[in-house]
């Protein structure tokens, strides 16, 4: 079968996201947004913070910085300049610098209580996902923001790639009719996959479990695209290859005795800024970036399915898995007139070389060019067609296939640019993590659960 014909990304609002998102930065505002975070880990430090000073200088100012390791804090500090005030207490923090708005970027479990407390003392929020772990923090902070009056802003990057942007553009046209059910399966290579279960995410009662902080990301796509809410969840999980599943172990790779066989060792000190960020402050907390994979104390899943029923009557079928030798995904959307396919970086589809290794280290990078003569495809084939349809976009493969700036830029600078309601707030939150906590339940308890089960919010079938 030929294709049948390339369509390039030109639709008006396609047309827009594709400008570079650096234009019309030079006009900043007089006034400086003022920024206080915490949790200056990597993501607090890196895209929270030097990286989004890099982008937006003339925008944004950071006026506090919190952390509970007095070491990392001071280390990220010094990367500010050092003018930016340090603070050990967080409402010490707020009262001081009242900001125009806190973003949270500390372990997952721990986010709900800054949140609260952000907005009972009056601050707006960003939060990075997951918005929180559980659904008793889920509904407290849905009451916090809606007896507030602030605001709370979920940081779903993921929307606002340029690729990701584009597949909800051709849904939303109404291209192949009315869905009915997805296919959505996601796979998590042995390099970034495994650094999950090096630290704190491969524990439950921080994480959640991937469902909840990985997945947290796939089923805000699925809503999102979807533009509908889930109902009810069944779900599969074991931890089959991490954990406990090794002849041996230790406890952290520097210095382990199994270095010379284990497949997974690490050696951080190579990466100056996690050394710096990390390894050199684990006498403060305790908190070991270079675990070993296959410490017994790990209760994660490491792979997993869900079966998501939505209110609109789609049926969704998900999978992740943790230790694939290729990290990428593919999803087909399948209606009433026709079928969407895409996929992201699958070699042999691809056909290009990705160097695995450093495969996640370019996606969490800022770099926002498209790399010349390449682009993703979305292909769309009508019922009865002889051929099929594909549309192109640019291929940006840093900073979650641009995903990162633009939404940051819609956050400081073009507060109104809002296409397909791609902006995600405490509901989009809510719903994202409810199908992972309801998915790890549906595990324990070997039945399917009802969303209703978890949250006052009733499932919209249509959100907008
Ligand atoms: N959207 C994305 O693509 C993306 C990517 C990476 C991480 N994240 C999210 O960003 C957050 C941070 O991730 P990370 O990889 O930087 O984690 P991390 O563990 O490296 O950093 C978390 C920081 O929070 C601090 N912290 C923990 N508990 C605290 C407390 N009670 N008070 C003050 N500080 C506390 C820790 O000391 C650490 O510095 C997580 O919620 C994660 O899910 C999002």
């Amino acid at each position: 079968m030929e294709r049948l014909k390339f369509i390039q990304y030109t639709a008006a609002a396609g047309a827009a996201l594709m400008l570079h998102p650096f234009e019309n930065l030079a006009s900043a505002s007089d006034k400086k947004i003022r920024l206080a975070l915490v949790g200056t880990g990597h993501r607090g430090s890196s895209f929270w913070g030097k990286d989004l000073l890099k982008s937006f200088i003339y925008q944004v100012e950071f006026v506090g910085l919190c952390d509970i390791n007095p070491g990392r804090l001071s280390y990220v500090q010094k990367t500010f300049g050092a003018t930016v005030p340090a603070f050990k207490d967080f409402e010490e923090m707020l009262g001081t610098t009242k900001p125009d708005y806190v973003i949270v970027t500390t372990v997952d479990a721990t986010h709900d209580q800054f949140i609260i407390k952000a907005l009972e003392m009056g601050f707006n929020v960003i939060t990075e996902k997951p918005m929180t772990t559980d659904e008793i923090k889920c509904k407290n902070i849905l009451a916090a923001e809606k007896k507030s009056g602030k605001k709370v802003t979920v940081a779903f990057n993921y929307r606002h790639s340029v690729h990701n942007m584009q597949v909800k553009e051709i849904l939303s046209k109404n291209r192949i009719g009315k869905i009915t059910s997805v296919d959505f399966n996601w796979y998590l290579n042995v390099h970034h996959g495994a650094d999950y279960f090096r630290r704190w995410h491969g524990i439950k009662a921080k994480s959640n479990s991937l469902f909840v902080h990985k997945s947290t990301h796939h089923f805000d796509l699925l809503n999102w695209w979807l533009n509908s809410e889930p109902v009810e969840v069944s779900a599969y999980g074991s931890l089959d290859h991490y954990g406990k599943n090794n002849a041996f172990r230790g406890t952290v790779c520097r210095g382990c005795t199994f270095k010379g066989k284990c497949k997974f060792y690490w050696d951080i000190t190579k990466d100056d800024r996690l050394n710096n960020l990390y390894a050199k402050n684990e006498q403060h907390d305790g908190y070991v970036r270079d675990g070993c994979v296959w410490r017994n104390e790990i209760d994660i899943y490491d792979k997993m399915s869900a079966q998501i029923i939505y209110a609109n009557g789609v049926t969704a079928n998900y999978s992740l898995t943790t230790y694939s030798p290729y990290e990428g995904w593919q999803i087909a959307f399948n209606g009433m007139d026709g079928r969407l396919e895409t996929w992201e970086d699958i070699p042999y589809l691809q056909k290009m070389p990705d160097d695995q290794s450093k495969h996640h280290a370019v996606e969490m990078s800022q770099a926002d060019d498209a790399i010349a003569g390449d682009v993703r495809e979305i292909m769309v084939m009508d019922n009865f067609a002889k051929n099929y349809e594909i549309f192109t976009t640019a291929k940006i493969k840093g900073g979650h296939g641009g995903g990162d700036i633009r939404m940051q830029k819609r956050i400081f600078v073009d507060k109104n640019d809002n296409p397909h309601n791609v902006m995600a707030g405490t509901r989009e939150g809510a719903m994202s993590i409810l199908i992972g906590i309801a998915a790890r339940k549906s595990i324990e308890l070997k039945r399917p659960v009802r969303i209703d089960e978890l949250t006052d919010l009733v499932p919209m079938a249509n959100r907008f």
